[in-house]
């Protein structure tokens, strides 16, 4: 942290500084990664935490968090400002215009800088995105707007950049000509548990599909960028969103398959189905697992199926993305293997046990001619031993420092929505059908293997270290 700063909660409730200090420092026993608390650090960290009390649909408590900033007695900590909007999104728009009215918030004011920083979800489909964005740069300026999607401040996932571009050997392996598919997973074992009452407005695609996996696959298949600054890096994963190919709603019938858990067990444990979880609606129509199989039009990608697929109440909790590369073009080996012969592929195991794994085949020592897939290994923890820096560490100390790289800028939100829109459409009052209801602690509905067996392909799962 720089050597002045201040951290002020500003909320309804009545806490003093002392209060608040306090059950930070109870959170921090709780949940930081590295125990035990160093008292020393925590007491030079605690001078700079404060509380404003007030509620934010009243002008008077903007002015009392006025007050507050210019009694620091610095101009940088009266005019360099970070907003962390932890409201409800129909919220942002109020909030936003108070702190204009006060002061705090100038979209082209010259003393300092601020920031917004908010969180998903941003909208609800394409036009409420669009007036979302709208209300928050009306006094802010897009490049001071910080929206999150932790998944790119998970260090797997910003490695995915450096793995494709500080390589020579892969990137050249990088399109249609080498690559037969590509398969991304996001499995959960959790339920929405708690979450019904946000998850029955959400669904499976909105929760994950319209920011993690698209921005996943954003980074898997894009251009190089010119450089490594935020808004090269925002262009190309723009472009690669508008070449994604749009589907119809007779494609959303042949390539997406949608599911709900009912009742079942995950590692052996009983399970609620998602109609009896709390706050969701007994005949509710919700997805909680998706499957889509989609085209990126563009000059490397042309013909290669992108899978991706996410649920909750799955047998493993992983995510990964699997590099499928095309079969050898003629099977020596057919006596010995049959069509057995795996293709090679490579896997990028976001989490846990993160790390990159390649798979080909060798010869199994011994007098017979027998082949069988064997792997490469690159683990994070045997390379770089267990510290690995939470994605919200990264993604706070970047919107301090006013690096967007990390962030998502309007137009990526609003090419992510058209293609989450085109699916949704077509489920729009369509109920669930027997086939896409599946078992908590399976693989999801049936349909999503026949998704694949199209075109002879099979989902691989992710196997967990023991
Ligand atoms: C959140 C979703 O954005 O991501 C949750 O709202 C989901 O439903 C979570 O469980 C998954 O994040 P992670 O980091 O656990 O993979």
């Amino acid at each position: 942290m720089p050597p002045d700063y201040r951290i002020i909660g500003f909320a309804r409730r009545e806490k003093t500084d002392e209060s608040f200090r306090q059950e930070l420092r109870e959170a921090l026993e709780r949940f930081s990664r590295t125990k035990p608390v160093d008292e020393k650090v925590w007491q030079d960290f605690a001078k700079h935490i404060c509380y404003c009390q007030g509620d934010i649909t009243d002008s008077a408590a903007y002015k009392k968090l006025d007050q507050l900033l210019r009694s620091f007695g610095s101009e940088p900590l009266r005019y360099n400002l970070l907003f962390y909007l932890a409201t409800m999104p129909s919220q942002f728009g109020e909030v936003v215009e108070r702190l204009h009215e006060t002061g705090l918030l100038n979209r082209n004011g010259t003393k300092g800088w601020q920031r917004l920083v908010v969180e998903k979800p941003f909208g609800h489909d394409l036009e409420s995105a669009r007036k979302l964005n709208d209300e928050l740069t009306r006094y802010a300026r897009e490049d001071r707007v910080f929206r999150i999607d932790h998944y790119l401040g998970k260090e797997t996932v910003q490695n995915i950049l450096m793995f494709r571009f500080a390589n020579s050997i892969f990137e050249q392996l990088w399109n249609r000509n080498t690559i037969d598919h590509v398969q991304i997973t996001v499995s959960e074992q959790v339920g929405v548990g708690e979450r019904g009452g946000y998850y029955e407005e959400a669904g499976a695609l909105r929760d994950m599909v319209q920011n993690h996996l698209l921005q996943v696959l954003s980074l898997v298949a894009m251009e190089p960028p010119v450089s490594l600054d935020a808004e090269p890096i925002r262009d190309e994963k723009v472009k690669l969103l508008k070449s994604i190919r749009r589907l119809t709603p007779q494609d959303v019938a042949k390539q997406v398959v949608r599911g709900q858990y009912f009742a079942g067990a995950v590692n052996g444990e009983p399970r609620p189905g998602y109609r009896q979880e709390p706050k969701v609606r007994p005949d509710s129509n919700v997805e909680t697992y998706v499957a889509i199989k989609l085209f990126i039009d563009n000059w490397r990608w042309s013909g290669v199926p992108c899978y991706l697929r996410t649920g909750k109440a799955l047998p493993v909790s992983a995510s990964e993305v699997r590099i499928q590369f095309r079969p050898t073009p003629h099977v020596l080996f057919a006596a010995q293997c049959g069509q057995r012969l795996d293709p090679n592929s490579l896997t990028l195991r976001l989490q846990p046990d993160e790390g990159i794994t390649l798979h080909f085949n060798g010869k199994v020592p011994g007098t017979s001619v027998a082949v069988r897939p064997v792997r490469m290994q690159f683990s994070y923890n045997a390379e770089f031993g267990a510290y690995t820096p939470e994605a919200y560490e990264r993604l706070l100390l970047d919107a301090m420092a006013g690096d967007a790289t990390l962030f998502i800028r309007r137009d990526e939100v609003e090419a992510a929505w058209e293609i989450v829109d085109s699916i949704r459409q077509a489920w729009d009052d369509k109920p669930l059908s027997n086939r896409e209801f599946y078992a908590a602690g399976t693989w999801g509905p049936m349909a999503a293997e026949d998704l694949l067996a199209q075109s002879g392909h099979t989902w691989r799962e992710p196997v967990l270290v023991k």
